[in-house]
């Protein structure tokens, strides 16, 4: 990048340049670049809106078009020199652009500021961003209800506090994934939504003199409206805000399915199996298969809840309007938006190929005394109070721990030693087949309900 004595854009007060070190300090150039098509598309569409407002005549804006696409097709090919002392992305492609059109492209800047002209860059940014987020979850999601649907039957233990607790089927655990995945898309889809206003024509903060059309900039960009209010439009970043905390909560979620997939593929679970392709090995153990990208990912979680932070922080006390501070928002914003997709990307090339470990589910399921509730509700069928079927079944677990045995193991007499409501018919709701397929409704683990759990939400994708 080359630097610049005396700044061309607004040099005209100054006596003096900017000191080398304020100017490398105060530039966003390094990282704002990854704006220009968004400012390039911001710059047409002011340009057409001036042309149909008659402030900019057919041959500016003709030249203005043509310069910007020769900006463009020079920043794409990597010849575009950037300059730090052009301080930004804005600046950097104005100035290209005047220097191959000349005066017709010192014109651009009616009716605007850098104010709106980045509130209106970042947002495009983010709206682009916020799509492939979605196209992103939306794999993941395809991915999860394939390997649900392949295991919609598979019986596995559930878990409260991390202790064995009722049987549920594995495809009814990867639908709860679903469910938070859905979530996440329709908060994203939210908040796009609340962004999707041009900030355009708001200019420095109190809007223009020019006799502008704001609906025609809007319309141009896709934009829903204008935004209401000219100091609101160039000082907010709630939207960056609501992208940070949606993210973050999506987040959350993966890290707890990385964690889930961690314990699984533990040998001391052994409930799954991950592709060699995603993980990797020890220089030192050569046993060692570790599950690299579900701890990443776990990990990740941290800078976004992070920068969530970071923006809040940001904001709050700024006074209305557009103060510096807002430059700080680009680089939380693009690290959120990265840590996001390749996270959600490595989900959604990973979890279809999850293999699992059918027979040690079933296995530890059974360990668990894990359909002691069913023999409590069928204890409470045949006329006792739950209470004292609780305490009931707990004197059979008691006998199952000291035996080392599964209450379907024991036999009919013993079982009847408990209470004698127990018959032969008991031992259909003790098996774990039998203990899911009688949680059969709308939302429970029976293997039917999740295939149609699997169809309603191959509808709503
Ligand atoms: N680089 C600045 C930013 O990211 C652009 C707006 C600067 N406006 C100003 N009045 N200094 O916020």
């Amino acid at each position: 990048m080359s630097e610049q004595k005396v700044n061309q854009q607004w040099g005209g007060r100054f006596s003096e340049s900017t000191d080398a070190f304020v100017q490398a300090f105060t530039a966003s150039v390094q990282f704002d670049q990854r704006m220009y098509k968004e400012d390039i598309a911001g710059s047409k569409a002011h340009a057409e809106m001036l042309h149909r407002q008659n402030i900019l005549s057919k041959e500016d804006f003709d030249l203005i078009i043509k310069g910007l696409n020769e900006v463009q097709a020079a920043i794409e090919a990597g010849t575009f020199e950037w300059s730090v002392a052009l301080e930004d992305v804005h600046m950097n492609i104005e100035s290209a652009l005047t220097g191959k059109i000349g005066i017709s492209g010192k014109r651009l800047h009616t009716g605007r500021s850098r104010n709106d002209q980045v509130a209106t860059d970042i947002r495009l940014w983010l709206r682009n961003t916020l799509d492939l987020i979605d196209a992103e979850l939306k794999r993941l999601q395809l991915g999860i209800l394939d390997l649900a649907a392949r295991e919609y039957d598979t019986i596995m233990p559930g878990f409260t506090h991390l202790q064995v607790a009722q049987p549920i089927t594995f495809g009814h655990h990867l639908m709860a994934w679903f469910e938070m995945i859905k979530r996440d898309r329709s908060r994203f889809a939210d908040c796009r939504a609340r962004m999707n206003y041009s900030p355009l024509g708001a200019a420095a903060l109190a809007g223009t003199t020019y006799p502008i059309d704001r609906h025609i900039s809007a319309e141009l960009l896709g934009f829903d409206a204008p935004t209401e209010n000219s100091l609101d439009s160039v000082s907010d970043r709630d939207f960056a805000i609501e992208f940070a905390s949606s993210a973050s909560i999506m987040m959350m979620h993966l890290s707890r399915f990385s964690e889930e997939l961690v314990l699984w593929s533990t040998p001391a679970f052994d409930f799954i199996d991950l592709p060699d392709r995603f993980c990797t090995g020890s220089s030192i153990m050569p046993q060692k298969k570790n599950p690299d990208v579900p701890e990443l990912v776990r990990g990740k979680s941290g800078r976004v809840f992070g920068h969530l932070m970071g923006l809040l922080t940001l904001m709050k006390s700024q006074p209305l309007a557009y103060n510096k501070d807002n430059q700080e928002d680009k680089e939380p914003i693009f690290d959120i938006a990265d840590t996001v997709l390749g996270s959600v990307r490595a989900f959604a090339d990973m979890v279809p190929a999850i293999i699992a470990k059918k027979e040690n589910m079933y296995l530890r399921t059974k360990l668990g005394f894990s359909t002691a509730t069913d023999l409590a509700d069928y204890l409470v069928r045949k006329g006792m109070p739950f209470r004292d079927a609780h305490e009931v079944v707990g004197k059979a677990v008691k006998l199952g721990v000291d035996t080392a045995r599964d209450l379907s193991e024991m036999s009919l007499d013993e079982l009847r030693g408990f209470s004698d409501l127990i018959d032969a018919d008991v031992f259909e709701c003790l098996t774990l087949e039998g203990s899911v397929n009688a949680r059969n409704h709308f939302g429970g683990t029976a293997p039917n309900q999740v295939k149609a759990a699997i169809e309603r939400a191959k509808a709503v994708i």
